[in-house]
């Protein structure tokens, strides 16, 4: 089969986050975060599964980053835990901490691999959350000291960073819906939480800015939307939908005002009394690139409150149901795989925001019904046909125009699926927990031609380019 052809300048890489992968939870000083607290309250995570061990990356990093070394990556995107940092959230940071994640970069670019660090992927500390958490304003000043410090650290070799992974799941799926810690189903603190991890995010850009630590972004999960019908009712309900999903994020970062429609979609909710005077300004500061994290569409219809199914009601209720997508195949996550609609969605966000800074792709990937034969080989051609399928999809939009930079698969490894546990493996390397082994799939190695075959071409464009 032939492999999508990408322009050579594309870079490539791998994702993981802290509370995914790490464990050791109780090592180096590392303070509680809401994670932790989350996974211990009964009911909420499957099979009552933590990130206390993980994949143990915390004590085998060196075996992971030459598991990467090994695949030719560009780029090695992971997150630094805020709890390790300041185990409390605020104060002096924990020395233990900071030495860890220096050993980690300093192994990374020792393998002539860029690490991209993520500042933020969910594991806030607790004892930030005992007193507010995101649903205070506070909370964006602590996140701001605590990136100063990272990049006091680590600015001098780490030369991306990502402020926020996803902060629509952290508001959202964290406060609305309860599946994400902390775990809550509230109103109006759900959309004040957005609005501060907003300002956290524009507070910590002006000091990775002061700190001169390199390129900046933040990592968004824009969804795209297909409607039910064509009916005027389910094109609002998508409306409704893009609204909650992508504009609470993208108007202010990109287009300097709060979403116009809001009255309609809140319903009263948002009472914009945890907005400031020259909050606009602070979250709207130029970046220097875009995350946008991608798995797949959604389908939606209009759903008034009345025939809304009261369990599957969130506390920010936008009067929309998914529908499922029929003829498509779904990943074990139940999500449906339809490449084009990636492709449809970067094209749809370069058309809606002119301002955009150029894209990384800072996760995409799929998790599969790996089985292990009896030699331990995991042939997962389902996912090597997603990844294929969506390098497919990326070529395309790039050719329309969008200006995308580089691509990272989610994830290096098998690891902590949040709520549902273990046991949605989206790894290219197959983590057996019980040994902590680590074994690369079918998709690993497919990656790994990939990647050699786009760095010749990387090679031969450049020596082209010198000729001229
Ligand atoms: C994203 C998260 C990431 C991972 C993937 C499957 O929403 O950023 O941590 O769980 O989904």
């Amino acid at each position: 089969m032939e492999e999508p052809t990408l322009p050579a300048s594309l870079l490539f890489g791998t994702a993981t986050a802290a509370y995914q992968i790490e464990g050791g939870v109780h090592e180096g000083g590392r303070g509680p975060s809401i994670w932790d607290t989350y996974c211990r309250t009964p009911g909420r995570v499957a099979r009552g599964e933590t990130g206390d061990v993980a994949c143990d990356h915390y004590h085998r990093y060196g075996e992971d980053v030459a598991l990467l070394a090994d695949l030719g990556v560009d780029l090695y995107r992971f997150s630094v835990a805020w709890p390790r940092v300041q185990p409390t959230g605020k104060g002096r940071p924990n020395p233990e901490g900071l030495a860890f994640y220096d050993r980690l970069v300093d192994t990374v670019l020792g393998a002539g691999i860029e690490p991209v660090l993520t500042l933020y992927h969910w594991d806030l500390p607790q004892g930030l959350e005992d007193e507010g958490g995101w649903r205070v304003r506070d909370t964006a000043y602590r996140f701001a000291e605590y990136s100063r410090i990272v990049a006091d650290r680590l600015g001098d070799r780490v030369n991306r960073w990502i402020t926020l992974n996803e902060p629509f799941c952290s508001a959202f799926v964290g406060h609305a819906v309860g599946r994400h810690a902390p775990g809550t189903r509230e109103g109006t603190p759900a959309l004040a939480a957005a609005h501060h991890l907003l300002l956290a995010h524009g507070m910590a850009t002006g000091e990775l800015r002061a700190a001169a630590a390199g390129e900046v972004g933040i990592t968004l999960n824009p969804d795209h939307f297909l409607p039910a019908t064509d009916s005027e009712a389910d094109r609002a309900a998508v409306d409704r939908a893009r609204t909650l999903h992508n504009r609470v994020w993208f108007d202010p970062l990109f287009a300097g005002a709060y979403p116009d429609n809001e009255d309609e979609v809140w319903e009263g909710m948002a009472d914009g009394s945890y907005r400031a005077d020259g909050d606009l300004r602070i979250i709207g500061q130029p970046l220097d690139f875009l995350g946008v994290n991608f798995y797949r569409p959604i389908m939606l219809r209009d759903a008034p409150h009345a025939e809304a199914d009261p369990a599957a009601r969130t506390a920010v209720d936008i009067r929309t149901e998914q529908v499922p997508i029929e003829g498509v195949r779904h990943t074990t996550m139940g999500w449906p795989v339809v490449p084009a609609t990636f492709a449809d969605l970067l094209i749809d966000l370069d058309r809606r925001y002119p301002n955009l800074p150029p894209i990384f792709i800072t996760e995409n990937g799929s998790a599969e019904d790996d089985r292990p034969d009896e030699t331990g080989r995991v042939r997962d051609t389902n996912r090597v046909e997603y990844l294929r399928d969506h390098l497919d999809a990326l070529a395309t939009a790039i050719d329309a125009g969008v200006d995308v930079r580089g691509y990272f698969v989610w994830s290096l490894l098998d690891n902590f699926e949040w709520a549902f546990g273990y046991d949605r493996r989206f790894g290219l390397v197959r983590v057996d927990y019980e040994l902590l082994e680590r074994h690369p799939k079918d998709s690993y190695h497919w990656y790994r031609d990939f990647l050699t075959s786009h760095r010749a071409r990387r090679v031969q464009e450049f020596a082209a380019q010198r000729e001229e």
